[in-house]
């Protein structure tokens, strides 16, 4: 399973990038987040034209929560896409890269007052309201600066994919958005065309993440429009933005079949006809938020093996120089990964093992994975890393959080500096009384 500018190179070194990842991993040390930048940028790509293609007024937009950094920004802008911040902090790394604010989107369930203010201060482009509360709090902030925030309304239509609980956001249970079913999204049309200090564009939905079934993202798309007309009948109020979210899921195992983006572009365009056709509403223009099925498979991370523990009869536990704290998504979502020795990645892989990290919690990496003969000292690639692994890193057990290289043409740059052990205490206070 290789991704983008991955391959095996005459030496059995994984390489990516036109970079040996054991060089990599020997000149900037290890953990170490590697992001191939053409796969990266092909992906760009890859949404822009099939959704041009089919909605040419589609706007993609990429969801920074998987990955922020000022340089993942300043890429996406070289590649056109528009960009979604859930927070003041990824607000202000696009800001600092030189990302254009007219082309941000602010998301949150709870944005606070700063976080508002500082997307009006700075002009971006929409404002995903997710609730009647911040709604008026917008609005008021937009009417005391003689401003209206253009905005977006949040609304949950009702619809549960087939993807793990946690990343499920679409149904009646869920702590985001408007409820279609409850009212409460009508009566967030209706109030927000009613409030000076805000402009209402269109509407919003994000109903969960690594999806690999199409068949919800057509559903949603069918249950908006139809919405739509109806507040266009209700209120005389005609959206033209539709913002569709994010969700398609990409491969973590050889086992995962994703859904290409083209198929994703062919199946939403078509149920945009066919609701635009069927309720008798304009077509509007579509937005996606996708942010794993971007970065994801351009990111992996590579580890130094430590101690190698067969248990007879048991299994063999291969413990690498990271875990939990530069992946927490094994012990969040049960999330299945595959890796390979770096160093030796053409050789049969014949030896099953259980990946575990090096925290004081029994935190496995893979369940279970084939590895060619593996010994301390080597170097283990594990795929799929780009997207939720940095930024859900933390440093428990004070563990200094990995850098990340971006590689291309067989340049390394450094995007993200190791921490260092200073860094760790660099916030912490010694109160007076304590010295
Ligand atoms: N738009 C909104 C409003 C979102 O909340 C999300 C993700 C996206 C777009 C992008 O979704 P994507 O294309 O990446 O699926 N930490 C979890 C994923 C949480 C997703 C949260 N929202 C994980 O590691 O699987």
């Amino acid at each position: 399973m290789l991704f983008g500018t991955q391959q095996i190179g005459d030496d059995g070194h994984l390489e990516v990038g036109g970079c040996d990842t054991v060089e990599l991993a020997n000149e900037f040390g290890t953990p170490l987040y590697v992001v191939d930048e053409v796969h990266l940028r092909q992906q760009c790509q890859q949404y822009r034209q099939s959704f041009a293609e089919r909605l040419p007024a589609a706007t993609i937009c990429f969801a920074s929560k998987a990955l922020t950094t000022t340089a993942i920004c300043r890429i996406m802008d070289q590649e056109s896409l528009s960009l979604e911040v859930s927070s003041a902090g990824e607000l202000y790394t696009a800001i600092q890269a030189g990302f254009p604010p007219e082309r941000i989107l602010l998301h949150g369930n709870f944005k606070l007052d700063q976080e508002l203010q500082m997307a009006l201060d700075v002009g971006v482009a929409r404002v995903i309201v997710d609730s009647l509360s911040e709604l008026h709090r917008l609005a008021e902030m937009g009417r005391s600066a003689g401003t209206q925030a253009d905005i977006c309304l949040r609304v949950v239509p009702g619809i549960k994919p087939q993807t793990h609980s946690y990343v499920q956001t679409g149904q009646i249970d869920t702590k985001f958005g408007l409820h279609i079913g409850t009212g409460a999204a009508a009566e967030g049309v209706r109030t927000a065309t009613e409030l000076p200090g805000v402009a209402l564009r269109g509407l919003h939905c994000h109903i969960g993440s690594q999806m690999f079934e199409l068949d919800s993202f057509a559903r949603a798309a069918d249950i908006m429009i139809e919405f739509m007309a109806q507040m266009r009948d209700e209120f005389g109020v005609t959206l033209d933005e539709l913002n569709l979210g994010g969700g398609l899921g990409i491969a973590y195992t050889s086992e995962d079949a994703p859904p290409d983006i083209a198929e994703l572009a062919d199946v939403i365009a078509e149920a945009v006809q066919q609701a635009t056709d069927k309720y008798n509403y304009p077509v509007p223009e579509i937005v996606l938020e996708p942010g794993r099925s971007i970065v994801g498979t351009a990111g992996l991370t590579l580890y130094t093996v430590g101690p190698v523990k067969e248990i007879p009869g048991v299994r063999t536990y291969v413990a690498v120089d990271g875990g939990l704290s530069d992946n927490p998504r094994p012990a969040l979502y049960g999330a299945e990964y595959t890796a390979v020795v770096a160093n030796r990645a053409n050789q049969a892989r014949t030896m099953p093992v259980r990946l575990v990290g090096r925290h004081c919690e029994s935190d496995t990496l893979i369940e279970e994975v084939a590895l060619a003969p593996v010994q301390e000292g080597d170097i283990v690639a594990v795929f799929s890393t780009g997207a939720y692994h940095y930024s859900m890193a933390s440093n428990y057990n004070r563990f200094p959080r990995p850098a990340m290289v971006l590689v291309r043409d067989g340049q390394a740059d450094v995007i993200v500096r190791r921490e260092s052990l200073d860094d760790l205490v660099r916030q912490d206070v010694m109160p007076e009384r304590l010295r």
